[in-house]
């Protein structure tokens, strides 16, 4: 695995990642050859990288402006590019990025910054700054203008910073100008990123896609990087669009050189720059050393965009015909499903089961113990070295809960509740004595005295403070835990909330996946309950049946590669799965009797609590046969899952 170097706050808070010189220049080089550059501007342009490369593609005497708000970054662009105006501005309020005709070229890499680390007022100002931006735009005709408008006050107050970046960037291109823009590969599957992908679809072509699949691009970043190129076009609805194409390219690492990131690219006889020049005017289907292309429909870049609800917000009416009622498939099964339109498809929660997180406890150090030797009147445990340097001590049976932490815990595909090693530490009806009689009457004579070895346990933790001066009670998801009404505590901070089905779910998916994603079985019982930790999806479902043929859908080669497509790969190769992608999961529609098979798999699976050459031919032949040509799809999913595998670096 690579390591990659951490950013630092002040790279987070301005989102900095330079995109550097290979980067810009294999963005530029995206940019068709007859187009015409006069003026070019990059709103957040950082060093200037983006606005040196464009340079050298630009007419002679062009226009150039950059606007970066750091100013000691702007200094710096200046400095590098003494030919291009520099301003050290705001771009959601600076007036000289306003045209009266747009630029022909806006050329972008813009701050992805986490909603969580920008300061409310700023996100505030940030939206309702590109709104007046928006407002003096006189090139935008009315409609336009409106949707452009509707876009910027409705996208999810929980976006990247990336997010209005991106739609003040669209709006400041000319139509027939272009956008050129550096993305990460989450732009296609993050819920705020709808709003883009739908302005993108109405008034771009959107050229040509390029994927970093190697994550080698940028030293420190997490997500694979795309680049993206398109055209200005009049805005049109969604259903006269369905022709338009996308070139789309996946790059490997080892089309990298020293001096360019497609210096080792071969195809036909060209190498290099020039070989790429051939893969994007070809419309075909081609594949060659580190690299894959194809040409895809634009709309099914963007397959889940208008699904969910968030779209009534800045959809057009006009486009309520284009909404995808069934979410939508990822885009690379749809050549694969292109013969069977026939077929329809269900997702977890139509058959019956649920998906949610594991168990967040906002603190592990506390409420994780070690399990040791059971004897009769309870169970001896160890906790963190800050209680009684981590000596055993023995706590009753019901407050603990044996806990899955990790994947390598469990034996095989089932969960034994015998091997876990890690219990949570539950207190549900019991405060220390002291507390008690700080307890408000609504609950007085609900709680028992809690024993000595746990109540010596709270003391202690309650003296204990972490690196940062911080006691468990101050932590962030720590402290909701204690409640109180006007006449005393009704519940303390050691106490957790109730558990529920989704901390006690009977399946569940490793959140980060080294190898392709599987599926968990853990057993229930009322007697030895095993909850499972926030590392991992959980699933649950309405009767057993479910469940067990959910179990054999999960570890299907269908699910497996499903969610290669779906999912986010990380900086390091990893694949990572969020509740939200296995809820998008879907399925072809099964009848009874196949439903029957798929649980009868899912038993047997359990029963032999591990995968064998066997049972996954099993599980396939009864998982892809609702399909006309059952074998080719398997044959093709394989293929795709192992080219996924490979590209990330995973053990096929
Ligand atoms: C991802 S970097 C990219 C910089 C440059 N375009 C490149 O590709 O190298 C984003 C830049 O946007 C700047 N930035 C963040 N918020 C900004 C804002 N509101 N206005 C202008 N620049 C901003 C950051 O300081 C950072 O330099």
């Amino acid at each position: 695995m690579i390591k990659k170097r951490p950013a630092t706050d002040h790279q987070k808070k301005f989102g900095q990642y330079f995109s550097g010189e290979k980067v810009g220049s294999l963005l530029v080089s995206l940019l068709p050859e007859d187009a015409e550059i006069t003026s070019v501007v990059d709103p957040m342009a950082g060093v200037g990288d983006l606005l040196s490369a464009a340079g050298r593609r630009a007419a002679p005497g062009a226009d150039f402006l950059g606007v970066e708000v750091d100013e000691p970054v702007a200094r710096e662009c200046a400095r590098r590019l003494p030919g291009c105006r520099i301003e050290h501005a705001d771009a959601f309020s600076c007036g000289s990025l306003l045209t009266e005709n747009g630029w022909d070229l806006v050329i972008a890499n813009p701050p992805y910054v986490r909603y969580q680390l920008q300061p409310k007022d700023y996100r505030l100002s940030v939206r309702s700054n590109l709104c007046a931006q928006l407002e003096r735009l006189p090139y935008l005709e009315a409609a336009d203008k409106a949707m452009f408008l509707r876009l910027a006050g409705g996208y999810s107050g929980l976006s990247d910073l990336a997010v209005p970046s991106w739609i003040l960037c669209a709006a400041l291109v000319r139509t027939g100008g272009y956008l050129a823009i550096v993305v990460p590969d989450t732009w296609l599957s993050r819920e705020y990123a709808k709003p883009v992908q739908y302005l993108l679809a109405k008034s771009f072509d959107v050229l040509t896609v390029v994927k970093d699949v190697g994550t080698s691009w940028f030293d420190n970043a997490l997500v694979r990087t795309c680049l993206l190129v398109a055209r200005r076009r009049a805005t049109a609805p969604l259903e006269n669009l369905a022709a338009k194409e996308t070139r789309c390219v996946d790059l490997g690492a080892e089309t990298m050189g020293a001096a360019s990131l497609v210096g080792s690219l071969e195809y036909g006889a060209s190498a290099g720059p020039g070989a790429l020049g051939k893969i994007l005017s070809s419309r075909l289907e081609l594949s060659g050393p580190g690299f894959t292309a194809s040409t895809q429909k634009t709309l099914d870049l963007f397959p889940y965009m208008l699904s969910g609800r968030t779209a009534e917000k800045w959809a057009a009416s006009e486009d309520g015909g284009s909404v995808r009622p069934d979410g939508g498939r990822p885009v690379e099964l749809l050549a694969v499903l292109a013969d069977e339109r026939e077929i329809s498809f269900l997702t977890l929660e139509a058959l019956g089961v649920h998906c949610g997180q594991g168990l967040r406890t906002g603190a592990n150090e506390f409420f994780y113990l070690t399990i040791g030797a059971e004897h009769h009147g309870g169970c001896e445990v160890r906790g963190k070295p800050w209680h009684n340097d981590g000596s055993p001590f023995t706590v009753p049976g019901r407050n603990l809960v044996r806990t899955l932490q990790n994947r390598a815990e469990a034996d095989g595909l089932v969960v034994s509740y015998d091997s876990l090693k890690t219990a949570l530490l539950l207190i549900e009806s019991e405060a220390r004595q002291a507390d008690l009689e700080r307890c408000s009457s609504v609950v007085a004579g609900e709680y028992h005295p809690l024993g000595k070895a746990l109540s010596d346990y709270v003391a202690s933790a309650e003296r204990y403070r972490n690196a940062g001066g911080k006691a468990f009670r101050e932590y962030s998801a720590v402290a909701p835990n204690e409640k109180k009404d006007g006449e005393g505590y009704v519940r303390f901070w050691y106490m957790l909330p109730p558990l529920s089905r989704r901390h006690l779910p009977t399946m569940c998916v490793n959140r980060v996946n080294g190898a392709g994603a599987s599926c968990l079985y853990v057993p229930q019982s009322a007697q030895r309950p095993v909850a499972v930790d926030a590392n991992f999806v959980t699933l649950w479902g309405d009767a057993p049946e479910h469940e067990a043929a959910c179990f054999a859908l999960l570890n299907s080669t269908w699910s497996k590669c499903y969610l290669e497509c779906l999912c986010t790969v990380m900086g390091g190769g990893a694949l990572k799965v969020e509740a939200s992608h296995i809820r998008r999961l879907q399925f072809p529609k099964y009848s009874p009797g196949q439903l029957e098979r798929l649980a009868a798999c899912g038993r047997d699976m359990i029963a032999a609590k591990t995968m064998t050459d066997s049972l996954q031919s099993e599980i396939d032949d009864a998982v892809f046969k609702p399909f006309r040509a059952p074998g080719r799809i398997l044959e093709q999913m394989k293929a795709l899952f192992s080219r996924h595998l490979s590209e990330r670096g995973a053990k096929t």
